[in-house]
């Protein structure tokens, strides 16, 4: 009894461990739809239906946030079926002058489809370089963001311009690099943010003020 005890002790440690060690990978199993009780767990095979691989309405985005940008997703948040497939896909609607901030997927790679309307697309290399990729991209292009590299998305079309994205991760992340700055809780102290972006502390405490986009 007492080994039974140690051995569940064991391997309890073990998957606390392996859930905060948990990355992308070929899954063990055909899958592990998401168990809505058992929160970690596969759901039992038998309760498992087709709809739990399946998401409706993603030509129904929401509003994003002040960027004129609506979304739909179909993750592991949102779909059960997702959880542990590596992958998460989105669909944007980008209003007239719509855009994102320069961001990073921290954990992704990530391919852009244009369905609708023409996009400027672009990431930047590492340092030292900061090169610059960029391109005008029409309705039936794609093109794909390198893993975790700072990248620009804005719609350049007359009107609103809408696409797809696919990343390489269940949970690809999300840093906004003038939110993840200039929002950050607590504030960044502004004498250094001046410092490294060579402008006055009036500026930075502005802009620590007024940037809360998300
Ligand atoms: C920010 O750093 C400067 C310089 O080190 C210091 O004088 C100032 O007190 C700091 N501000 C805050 C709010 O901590």
């Amino acid at each position: 009894m007492a080994s039974v005890a140690i051995l569940c002790i064991a391997l309890a440690l073990m998957n606390s461990i392996c859930i905060s060690l948990a990355f992308d990978t070929r899954p063990l199993l055909d899958f592990c739809v998401t168990d809505p009780i058992g929160i970690g767990k596969c759901k039992d095979p038998k309760a498992v239906t087709a709809n739990d691989f399946s998401i409706s309405g993603l030509d129904r985005p929401r509003p994003f946030n002040s960027y004129s940008v609506a979304t739909a997703i179909a993750s592991a948040s949102t779909t059960p079926g997702f959880n542990t497939m590596g992958q998460t896909f989105i669909r944007v609607e980008f209003a007239l002058n719509g855009y994102l901030p320069p961001h990073t997927h921290p954990r992704a790679s990530e391919v852009i489809y244009v369905l609708e309307g023409t996009m400027e697309v672009g990431f930047l290399t590492s340092y030292p370089d900061h090169k610059y990729y960029s391109k005008v991209l029409n309705k039936g292009d794609a093109t794909i963001i390198p893993f975790g590299l700072v990248h620009t998305v804005r719609n350049v079309a007359r009107g609103k311009s809408v696409i797809t994205a696919s990343f390489n991760s269940q949970n690809p992340g999300f840093i906004f690099v003038p939110d993840s700055l200039f929002a950050a809780k607590p504030a960044i102290n502004s004498t250094y943010l001046a410092a490294a972006f060579k402008l006055d502390e009036k500026t930075v405490k502005d802009l620590q003020t007024k940037l809360w986009y998300i």
